[in-house]
């Protein structure tokens, strides 16, 4: 058992496993390209970081002429108005008509590599086949195929053999995989003025949670100006709700962010049936699903006068008038009850009475998470 930054990971492949995997890729190259007669050697592209160990052990087990190039995939949020901008760094081959085979640590969604593609394709090569140590095949949804693979593995997060953890763990000689937990996934549901904020924060901190807002997950994808901010940017210019679809496409990605995680609260999500569905379909792709819906529930009027308050204070437009008040505790009831029936149905929707001292409901949140736990 080894720890690296805040999380355990367990044994999970040996040397002599890795070994095996490695050989496996090797025999298939090698059958495809030794007895070639090409001008022109293949060319390795290994993908940086992760992908260095396996490389290496992997070139030791081919005999036939080759070239190998070690370039790093970096996708930053652009600050032009073209969004994201993705290169390959390190790279200055000319590769028209050659033979590509890039070589990667792991492949997971699939994403990185359905960004690099289309730039080696750009560069007029005359193939490309892609090797990976490691595939999570119930998490792949791409539409390339991926030619040589060493081992298949369900969707764990490992570490080691060149694969890091936040940046730990790449010299492992060996492979680990995070310790099974049974993750913990919240919707969070407060009406404006509930303490919602503070109390989301708590529960990240003793849960380990990460704590996804759609209202951040917005607010972020504009500012970036990525292609699904510049997407939903268009609807809330035009006085429109952002489209499910857009707003699930942008979580989802969140999700997929973090697999280290051990759970998340979604926090302003879902808010309606689609919504829901949409969550549980996701999650189950990594094989999860919500474990509980947590409401916090305060009656009307205290929600009033603690908001009243809060505007005297802040000088918060929205919290100064007791009509617009009022009506956002109403839109907050009609889309609560939507969720809560859903989740209900399950057996998993729990009210916690949200009145008294912040501690005493943080510690009402922990009673019902800790009851469920166990
Ligand atoms: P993809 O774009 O989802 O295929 O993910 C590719 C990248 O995510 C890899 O190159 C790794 O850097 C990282 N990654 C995905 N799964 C794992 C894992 O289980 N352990 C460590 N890194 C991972
Ligand atoms: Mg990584």
């Amino acid at each position: 058992m080894i720890k690296l930054h805040n999380k355990t990971f367990v044994p999970y492949i040996n040397s002599l496993e890795i070994k095996k995997a490695v050989k496996k890729v090797a025999q298939e190259i090698s059958t495809d390209f030794q007895n070639r007669t090409d001008k022109q050697p293949p060319l390795f592209i290994a993908i940086l970081n992760g992908s260095f160990m396996f490389t290496s052990d992997l070139m030791k087990e081919l005999s036939f002429n080759l070239e190998i190039s070690f370039v790093k995939f970096s996708s930053y949020e652009g600050t032009s108005s073209t969004g994201n901008i993705n290169q390959l760094i390190g790279f200055n081959h000319d590769i028209k008509n050659r033979d590509i085979v890039i070589v990667e640590d792991i492949i997971d969604t699939g994403n990185t590599l359905e960004k690099v593609l289309p730039i080696l394709n750009d560069l007029n090569v005359k193939s490309i086949k892609i090797a990976t140590l490691l595939l999570k095949p119930t998490v792949f949804n791409k539409k390339y195929s991926i030619n040589y693979v060493g081992l298949e593995i369900p969707n764990t997060f490992v570490v080691g053999y060149g694969l890091d953890y936040d940046e730990l763990g790449r010299n492992l000689k060996e492979i680990y995989k995070l310790k099974d937990t049974v993750m913990l996934n919240i919707v969070l549901f407060g009406p404006p003025g509930a303490g919602k904020g503070t109390q989301a924060a708590r529960l990240v901190d003793r849960y380990n949670l990460y704590h996804l807002s759609t209202g951040d997950v917005f607010r972020y994808n504009i500012k970036n100006e990525t292609e699904l901010g510049k997407l939903a940017k268009g609807y809330i210019d035009n006085g429109q709700l952002v489209p499910d679809e857009v707003t699930i496409k942008m979580l989802e990605s969140e999700v997929e962010k973090h697999p280290e995680a051990e759970g998340f609260i979604f926090d302003g999500f879902p808010r309606t049936e689609v919504q829901a569905d949409a969550l549980e379909s996701f999650l189950s792709k990594r094989n999860t699903s919500v474990k509980l819906m947590l409401a916090l529930d305060v009656n009307e009027d205290e929600l009033v006068n603690r908001l009243l308050l809060r505007g005297k204070d802040s000088g918060r437009a929205d919290d100064a008038n007791e009509e617009v008040i009022r009506n956002r505790i109403k839109v907050y009831n009609d889309q609560t009850a939507v969720v809560a029936d859903y989740y209900n149905k399950q057996n998993k929707f729990i009210k916690i009475d949200g009145v008294g001292s912040i501690d005493d409901i943080t510690q009402r949140l922990f009673d019902a998470i800790d009851t469920f736990k166990s």
